[in-house]
């Protein structure tokens, strides 16, 4: 099949890479055209596994190619795809501004039959919009052009491995014709045993949001009991462990810590209201969840105020900045929030992380960043996990200890072993589990 991919951020270059790599021939469409002339010269703008040897195999068999010209991608091509930014206004409602953008566009060029493809997350509704703009900017040809929705579920860090063996596809038409050709663009998938679940656009649009707002849910509800271990010496991992072999609930998501970040969860628990909100539907528990994501970092930060007293003078080295491991994005990452809030009252903030320091140099400048973890904990007076990147795991905490001011720990994300820390000399805090002889610093 021929297929155009409008965006080529996380979800649009992986779109590009992956259909490219099932068979496909595929041109990424991007308006930046400085990304354009780094994907052309064979280079992944952001760092996610997989993607760079992909983009190496599409361009090396002629398989993938990218434009900033919509003229020279949209005409012939059976499907596009659009993968903008939907990113959140002051309001939390979803900016649709790039989406309407490249609606308009796509119409502009389009030759023949060909079916335009949701794939960014959109309010419910949104379809209706586009097949609006198209109907408007091309009435002579509007019925050629076919709208459907087809949400992605791909998680960054895992992004390659989840779009080429996801646990379903979802695809949301109401055209036998559109149903057909996303069918065949997903048969090599398919093929292999994949589900690809088929229902009407709303339905799809709903869903993503739904899915996006329920595992956010999942992890403010577990850092809420969290906040109740911590007043009743209860124990979060074994509280979660417990809730996790009850099959209906599920045990993954149910991790404690410093809360979600990233540009998914954070944009769409908020977009997710709103839609509730246009629909004359209120729907408070999306605020909650939002608030109790909040509470954990005010949880964080409370912690490592309490340990040392004041923040003025104080040295606090967080270890990881990406919102999560195996990924260079800071966006809405927690750790940039609790910086934020101990710059703020007063403390210096050090930091290092694997891959995402020059991502987070650029959104705040006023942390000294480190080229190690030890160069970061030097003089410290507090050290603050952050994200569970695998080699902090590996960390030589007697190392670690030894440079740092005060041995105090506090565990964003539940990795260590509080006896174990404890006997090392930490004073070890972590996140709604006992902490054996905690005291301040
Ligand atoms: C998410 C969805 O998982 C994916 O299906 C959707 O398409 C996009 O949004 P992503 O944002 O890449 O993917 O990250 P994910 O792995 O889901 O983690 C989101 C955040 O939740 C991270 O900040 C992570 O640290 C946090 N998290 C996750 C927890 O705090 N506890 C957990 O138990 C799990």
């Amino acid at each position: 099949m021929r297929i155009a991919v409008v965006g080529t951020g996380h979800v649009g270059l992986i779109s590009c890479v992956t259909f490219a790599h099932i068979g496909h021939e595929v041109v990424g469409i991007d308006a930046n055209g400085a990304k354009i002339e780094t994907l052309r010269a064979g280079r992944s703008p952001f760092f996610e596994p997989g993607v760079q040897e992909l983009l190496d195999e599409g361009i090396a068999n002629g398989r993938l190619r990218f434009t900033s010209d919509y003229s020279e991608g949209i005409p012939g091509v059976d499907a596009a795809f659009i993968c903008v930014g939907t990113p959140p206004r002051a309001s939390g409602e979803a900016s649709l501004v790039a989406v309407e953008r490249a609606t308009r566009e796509m119409a502009a060029c389009v030759n023949g039959p060909i079916v335009l493809v949701e794939k960014s997350t959109v309010p419910a509704g949104t379809h209706d919009r586009v097949t609006r703009t198209v109907a408007h900017e091309r009435p002579e040809i509007a019925d050629q052009i076919r709208v459907a929705s087809n949400p992605e579920f791909l998680r960054e860090g895992r992004a390659v491995q989840d779009t080429l063996t996801p646990e379903r596809i979802l695809v949301g038409a109401d055209d036998p014709s559109a149903f057909e050709t996303l069918r065949r663009i997903y048969e090599p998938l398919t093929s292999k045993g994949i589900p690809l679940i088929e229902t009407d656009i709303a339905t799809a649009e709903i869903s993503k949001h739904a899915c996006n707002a329920f595992l956010s849910m999942k992890i403010s509800f577990i850092n809420a009991v969290a906040r109740m271990c911590e007043r009743s010496g209860a124990d979060i991992g074994s509280v979660a462990e417990v809730m996790g072999t009850d099959s209906r609930i599920g045990s993954s998501f149910l991790g404690a810590g410093i809360g979600y970040g990233g540009f998914c969860f954070p944009k769409d628990v908020d977009a997710f209201e709103r839609v509730a909100h246009s629909l004359s539907y209120s729907f408070p528990l999306l605020r909650e969840i939002a608030r109790i994501n909040d509470e954990a970092i005010e949880a964080a930060f409370l912690k490592i105020r309490d340990a040392l007293w004041n923040l003025d003078d104080k040295r606090v080295c967080l270890l990881g900045l990406a919102f999560k491991p195996n990924t260079d994005d800071v966006r809405f990452a927690p750790a940039l929030a609790l910086a934020d809030r101990l710059l703020g009252e007063g403390a210096t903030v050090s930091a290092f992380d694997p891959a995402a320091v020059e991502e987070a140099r650029r959104e705040q400048p006023r942390i000294e960043y480190a080229d190690d973890p030890y160069a970061a904990a030097t003089d410290a007076h507090v050290v603050v996990l952050c994200t569970e990147w695998a080699e902090f795991k590996e960390l030589d905490l007697d190392k670690l200890k030894s440079v740092m001011r005060y041995p105090v720990f506090v565990d964003g994300r539940n990795v260590f072993d509080p006896g174990d820390m404890t006997r090392r000399g930490f004073t070890y805090l972590s996140m709604g589990r006992p902490t054996p002889g905690a005291r301040g610093a």
